[in-house]
């Protein structure tokens, strides 16, 4: 079984592309939270996999909220481990800080054990404040080829159910993780700074791909509820680049996965 978060797309194709090749189920993590169905149970011998994107140098709040919530039963095996064998993907733009140590803490306060982990490098999503920017179309092509060839080297290991680590820390990563992170999921989430311009052509696809049901349409126009991840998919998808985040997003333009406008 293999839990999956995604705003704009990559996280979501490199989900698709492991329950494709290991013959696995895909469950999205906002779906679980809107159903409250958090009781599952694994065959004998199923792997329990993760896959996200890196949000300020960790995993989202909303999975690492997910995980706690989490109850998996495990058959009692015949011969071999009593502990389903655990590993995660995730996707970042640059680098992961100590996603990896956050996301292990997380699984060992479940009395479970992480196995393999890995990160690919994928198009940047994240362009909510000054200096922040997305790549450009030809270097987010290089990326999403570079990473669909490091996953086919990824998933015979995933199948062998090898132990490993691949993950792009980065520099001065401690700080990033476990000060920076903290203070982005208290001052940086807040969806107070989304609006949209008079260029809205009021066709609801924000309200479509928001995965957490933040937005509906009032008058035409999109309204936020305070319910969001700042994955950026309404941002990104919207057909006329109406909705703006403060001033951060202006004239930045628009990408979601394989797509940059
Ligand atoms: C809120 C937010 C924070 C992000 N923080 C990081 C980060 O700390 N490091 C990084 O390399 N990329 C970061 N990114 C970029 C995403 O991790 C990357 O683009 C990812 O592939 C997006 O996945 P998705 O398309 O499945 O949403 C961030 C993106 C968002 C939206
Ligand atoms: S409101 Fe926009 S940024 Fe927030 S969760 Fe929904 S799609 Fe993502
Ligand atoms: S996606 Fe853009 S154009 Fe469509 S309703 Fe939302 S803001 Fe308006």
């Amino acid at each position: 079984m293999i839990f999956y978060f995604s705003g704009c797309g990559n996280s979501q194709h490199v989900a698709e592309q492991l329950a494709e090749s290991l013959n696995d189920k895909l469950v999205f993590i906002p779906e679980v939270a809107r159903n409250n169905q958090y009781d599952y149970t694994l065959a004998e011998g199923e792997s329990l996999g993760f896959v996200f994107p890196v949000y300020s140098w960790a995993p989202p709040k909303l999975v690492l909220d997910f995980i706690k919530k989490l109850k998996i039963e495990v058959p009692e095996p015949v011969e071999g481990p009593t502990s389903p064998y655990i590993y995660f993907a995730c996707t970042c733009g640059d680098e992961c800080g100590h996603t990896e140590k956050i996301f292990r803490k997380a699984v060992e306060a479940k009395g479970w054990m992480l196995s393999a982990c890995f990160s690919l490098q994928m198009p940047e999503t994240y362009i909510g404040m000054p200096g922040f920017k997305l790549d450009t179309e030809e270097n987010a092509q290089r990326k999403i080829n570079a990473a669909n060839a490091a996953l086919s080297e990824f998933i015979p290991r995933l199948q062998k159910k090898e132990s490993f680590s691949e993950m792009i820390v980065g520099g001065a990563a401690w700080l990033k993780s476990y000060l920076v992170n903290p203070g982005f999921n208290r001052f940086a989430t807040d969806d107070k700074k989304y609006r949209s311009t008079e260029v809205c052509i009021h066709c609801g696809r924000c309200v479509e791909v928001c995965p957490l049901q933040n937005i509906t349409l009032e008058e035409g126009r999109p309204v936020w509820h305070g319910n969001c991840a700042i994955c950026m998919a309404c941002y990104h998808h919207c057909p006329v680049n109406a909705i703006q985040y403060g001033k951060a997003t202006k004239g930045k333009g628009q990408y979601w996965f394989g797509r940059r406008k």
